[in-house]
């Protein structure tokens, strides 16, 4: 089954001065429903206009979105809580803003919480959590609303090399539990060759899919750096003919 289907997907931006900016020019592709999607490419050719697009916060100049999904979330590189809410508060927001807030909502919030080690810090603050903690946090709520689409923006981008290694395997685990469909941006190959199934590498404006890699090894993948490194050059290995190709 198909969860998105992009068909010639064009966006042009205005300018100032009245010119238009192309974007995004005739992207086409399509992930299968419960997928582990990744897409790389320069800074500025549209990753997160094309999730924008996904997510329906944006049109298309022209070309078709089809989205099959009852529920789409978004985790945004900043985990952007709520600061006078606490981590609780934060984690139950996103389903308070879809009307998913019944009687069951806070037990679920706070399994998942203690899942990803914040049962300590249910009731502080943001500006009492590390960086790390406020990711977290902010993934639960993205999870929480049960969305079989979940939209990732460089989530674990400003993040160090261990908590972001953790948040992965987090991830990995519940989208291994929950079947949900994910398309993750991201500017790192190796990343994406450790967490996700297909790799698409995208040009520089006007963006075009240059290739979409199949990762095809069996997890879990680089327990130790060395497999690490077998994996980054696995990942340069399948996409270096398509960023031979991306200007
Ligand atoms: N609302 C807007 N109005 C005008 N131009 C825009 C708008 N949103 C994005 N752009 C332009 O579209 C291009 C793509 O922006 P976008 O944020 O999607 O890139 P990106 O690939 O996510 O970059 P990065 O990797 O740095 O996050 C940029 O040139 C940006 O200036
Ligand atoms: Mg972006």
């Amino acid at each position: 089954m198909t969860a998105l289907r992009l068909t010639d997907v064009v966006m042009d931006f205005p300018q100032v001065g009245g010119e238009r900016l192309r974007v995004l020019d005739s992207v086409s592709l399509t992930v299968a429903s419960g997928e582990f999607y990744s897409m790389v490419g320069p800074s500025g050719c549209g990753k997160t206009t094309l999730l924008d697009l996904v997510m329906g916060l944006a049109v298309p100049t022209s070309g078709s979105v089809e989205v099959e999904a009852r529920r789409k979330a978004m985790v945004f590189q900043r985990p952007q809580l709520l600061p006078w809410r606490t981590v609780l508060g934060n984690a139950l927001y996103g389903m308070e803003c879809g009307g998913q807030l019944d009687g069951d909502a806070e037990p679920r919030a706070l399994a998942l919480l203690q899942r990803m080690g914040l049962s300590q810090h249910v009731h502080e603050h943001p500006h009492r959590l590390s960086e790390g903690m406020k990711q977290r946090v902010n993934l639960a709520r993205a999870l929480l609303t049960e969305p079989d689409l979940l939209l990732m923006d460089e989530p674990f981008a400003a993040l160090d090399p261990a908590t972001r290694r953790r948040l992965q395997d987090d991830l990995l685990e519940l989208w291994h539990e929950r079947g949900f469909t994910v398309i993750f941006v991201s500017h790192s190959l190796a990343e994406v060759a450790y967490l996700a199934d297909s790799i698409a590498v995208l040009s520089d404006k006007p963006t075009r899919v240059c290739g979409v890699a199949k990762v095809g090894l069996p997890r879990p993948r680089a327990a130790t750096p060395q497999a690490e490194l077998a994996l980054l050059q696995h990942a340069e290995d399948l996409t270096r003919r398509y960023f031979a190709t991306s200007v």
